[in-house]
């Protein structure tokens, strides 16, 4: 991140999940607020095509958002969204008294929140919001201090961030979520390491690294995924789903009209509990 700024890559993704509830049908995320928050930035333009980044940008909200659904019925009874962006999820279920806090950068957060003031989106009574630059502090203190409950599980979303965080930053906050409660769970995604791609595949991750380069927000965390696997064992987090690409577009993207999907291999979605 460009310190001073908001995310970039946080624009993209909510423009994405924009650009879904407009222009897709069957919605796979449905997310009624997702146009509203932007409506500060503008008009919202739409593009010619469907894009797969769109696709994808949907199936990750959905997963993490289904996963939530199936642990909450296991008991989980907090709902921590790291990195959080433009995510509407708290404001959506306003009238929930599911505890819901959302961590962010300071700068992006900070946008945010001024975005939904000007949108006219009130913050509800169940939503905290914790500034934490992951770079740089620890998730547990700051939690901490922000009214979390280390002595109740919760469920802990980290979409579109990894990619962006030293290794180390990754496997220290998965660790800490993991040792705050034996029935904490975890949701996140991450790119897949080169080497296991094709010279395709390798391709379109070049370019995705020269994109978000330029947007101030370099590449830093890409992992193949035995090694995901393992590192979560270690941890003591069993994977209950690594998904790839196609098994995310024969869930959500199944004979669609409009041919909306996800493409190539090159990011997949974990959910991991102990
Ligand atoms: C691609 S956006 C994803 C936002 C949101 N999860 C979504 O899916 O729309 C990346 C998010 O990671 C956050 N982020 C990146 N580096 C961070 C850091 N060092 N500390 C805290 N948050 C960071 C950004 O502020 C941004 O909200």
């Amino acid at each position: 991140m460009i310190q001073g700024r908001p995310s970039t890559t946080a624009l993209r993704a909510a423009t994405y999940r924009a650009h879904h509830q407009v222009l897709d049908q069957p919605l796979v995320f449905d997310d009624p607020l997702a146009v509203k928050i932007l409506s500060p930035l503008g008009p919202l333009k739409l593009p010619p095509r469907t894009s797969p980044v769109r696709a994808w940008a949907a199936a990750r909200g959905r997963f993490a958002e289904d996963a939530l659904h199936a642990a909450r019925s296991r008991g989980c009874t907090q709902y921590v969204i790291l990195g959080a962006g433009l995510d509407t999820f708290a404001y959506r279920h306003a009238g929930s008294v599911l505890p819901v806090f959302e961590v962010d950068h300071p700068d992006t957060q900070a946008w945010k929140r001024s975005l939904l003031e000007q949108a006219g989106i009130a913050a509800p009574p169940a939503l905290t919001y914790v500034a934490v630059d992951f770079a740089r502090q620890s998730l547990v203190p700051e939690l901490a201090r922000s009214g979390f409950r280390p002595d109740e599980p919760a469920f802990f979303s980290w979409l579109g961030v990894t990619p962006y965080l030293h290794e180390s930053a990754v496997w220290e906050t998965i660790a800490a979520i993991r040792g705050l409660h034996p029935r904490n769970e975890i949701v996140f995604d991450y790119l897949v390491a080169r080497s296991e791609l094709s010279w395709r595949s390798r391709l379109a991750h070049r370019v995705i690294e020269w994109y978000v380069a330029r947007l101030g927000e370099p590449l830093r965390f890409l992992s193949a995924p035995p090694a995901i696997r393992t590192h979560l064992e270690q941890i003591g987090f069993a994977t209950v789903e690594d998904l790839d690409c196609p098994a995310l577009n024969e869930r959500y993207f199944r004979n669609r009209p409009d041919r909306l999907r996800i493409a190539g291999r090159i990011a997949r979605l974990v959910h991991a509990r102990a």
